[in-house]
């Protein structure tokens, strides 16, 4: 039997995944940020390809993994190893600072709650500053 008012960091769910609403917003999330990026992101905007739909699908399915739901990117690409994935980028403080101030706004627009909002934003914190790599 499931304890009753068991909360985590994230919310009440199971996981940050199904606190989030499951896949569907997932998608909209990831779509949220890079259309940020594509907007307001210049720098970042520059690493990536013209054609982003490659870029928005790996993000969409690496999230769906990390965020306690199906483990899309890894039965696809093996090891996420996100770090070594990332070197070719010259990532700066500012380049971190930049995918985090879109990533805050993505969870605005897709109007993620609290608790969720401020687990999530502290964990992606910490992934955006391990990718710092100049
Ligand atoms: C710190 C600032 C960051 C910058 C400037 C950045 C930039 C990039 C760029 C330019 C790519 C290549 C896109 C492509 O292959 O189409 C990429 C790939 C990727 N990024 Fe980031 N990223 C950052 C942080 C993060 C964070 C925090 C996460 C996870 C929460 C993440 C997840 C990914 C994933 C899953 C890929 C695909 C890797 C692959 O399979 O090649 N990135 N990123």
């Amino acid at each position: 039997m499931e304890e009753i008012g068991t909360t985590h960091p994230w919310g009440a769910a199971a996981t940050p995944y199904e606190e989030l609403g499951g896949d569907s917003r997932v998608r909209e999330l990831v779509d949220a940020f890079y259309d940020r990026i594509d907007a307001e992101a210049p720098t970042v905007r520059a690493m990536l390809p013209a054609n982003d739909a490659g870029s928005r699908r790996k993000l969409y399915e690496f999230l769906s993994g990390w965020l306690g739901g199906p483990p899309l990117y890894v039965s696809k690409r093996g090891h996420p190893r996100m770090r070594m994935r990332h070197l070719p980028f010259a990532i700066g403080a500012d380049e971190a600072a930049e995918w985090m101030r879109c990533m805050r706004l993505a969870l605005d627009d897709t109007g993620v709650g609290e608790p969720l909002r401020s687990f999530l934003d502290e964990r992606l914190t910490m992934m955006a500053d391990h990718m710092v790599n100049r």
